[in-house]
């Protein structure tokens, strides 16, 4: 028995989730990586019988463009997330993940990076990188928090004029990491995977106004759903496993009853300069990307 798993984590973090699941329950979950809108396109075209089970990861309550592509669920666990509500019904919580400037402190010198503002340094034009907004969860959240400052689009389009944009997000890090650029568009997750690995790296949680990821949950609609598939949410969701993911990958939980146990890492979370949910646009994705083009 195999249950497919669609996710845009880094490999890392998101195998060793599975991995014990599949202890637990004796399944085999197999894992498809990719940008998040590579895999919402793959499951959008998929016929029936290659269709996978479960989209872990990836800002999905916006980026699912097409709604009947996935189960409406609730799973047990979702009251005691955070946003007990599910913003929308086919998605569920899962954890908060910060989208973070990284910076290689070899190369940057003396240059002061805080914020978005300070990539627009004459020192850095043509130095700076960020993955395509349209393709990927961390561009478009990024592009988000530019407009979020002065609510002008045009800021994002200066941002994008000026730097260099990729296809994916794991190479905004790796290409940071080893010295094609001097700063990039990351998230937490990635920027710290790099910062362990030993890199010469700096995350900065931006200073005008750092976007809060709230990553979700999808499960994808079939004929014949897999109740395991079910299951795996509840799993995600549970205290357990959340609590493991606040202490061994020091992440936010989605849960109100899940703290870092660590205090320094604690203390840091409530620093983070987080963008007001009314600060950010309302505009749908579609809209917002078709302004920024
Ligand atoms: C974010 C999300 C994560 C996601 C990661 C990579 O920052 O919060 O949930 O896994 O991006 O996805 P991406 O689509 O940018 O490759």
């Amino acid at each position: 028995e195999t249950i497919t798993v669609y996710s845009p984590y880094p490999r890392e973090l998101i195998r060793s989730l599975l991995n014990d699941f599949e202890q637990t329950e004796n399944v085999k979950v197999e894992l498809k990586q990719g940008s998040t809108q590579v895999l919402l396109r793959e499951i959008h075209q998929s016929d029936e019988d290659e269709l996978g089970d479960i989209v872990v990861g990836g800002v999905l309550s916006e980026m699912i463009e097409h709604p009947d592509d996935f189960e409406v669920y609730e799973s047990k666990n979702q009251k005691y997330m955070k946003y007990a509500k599910q913003k929308v019904p086919y998605v569920s919580d899962f954890i908060l993940m910060p989208t973070t400037i990284v910076v290689n402190e070899d190369l940057i010198g003396n240059i002061k990076v805080r914020g978005y503002k300070d990539l627009h340094a004459d020192e850095l034009k043509g130095k700076v990188v960020y993955s395509n907004p349209l393709e990927t969860t961390t561009g478009y959240q990024h592009m988000k928090a530019i407009e979020s400052i002065n609510h002008d689009v045009d800021d994002v389009k200066d941002f994008m004029s000026s730097a260099n944009k990729v296809d994916k997000s794991s190479k905004v890090i790796q290409e940071v990491a080893k010295g094609k650029y001097y700063a990039g568009l990351s998230y937490e997750s990635d920027a710290k995977a790099y910062i362990n690995k030993g890199y010469p790296l700096k995350m900065i949680y931006p200073s005008e106004g750092t976007m809060l990821n709230h990553d979700g949950i999808a499960l994808v609609k079939k004929e014949n759903i897999n109740p395991k598939s079910k299951k795996l949410i509840n799993y995600l969701q549970s205290k357990k496993v959340q609590q493991k993911i606040a202490d061994e990958y020091k992440i936010q939980s989605g849960r109100k009853d899940v703290f870092n146990q660590n205090k320094q890492v604690a203390a840091k979370f409530r620093e983070i300069p987080v963008i007001k949910d009314e600060d950010i646009s309302h505009l749908t994705r579609k809209q917002f990307l078709e302004l920024i083009q």
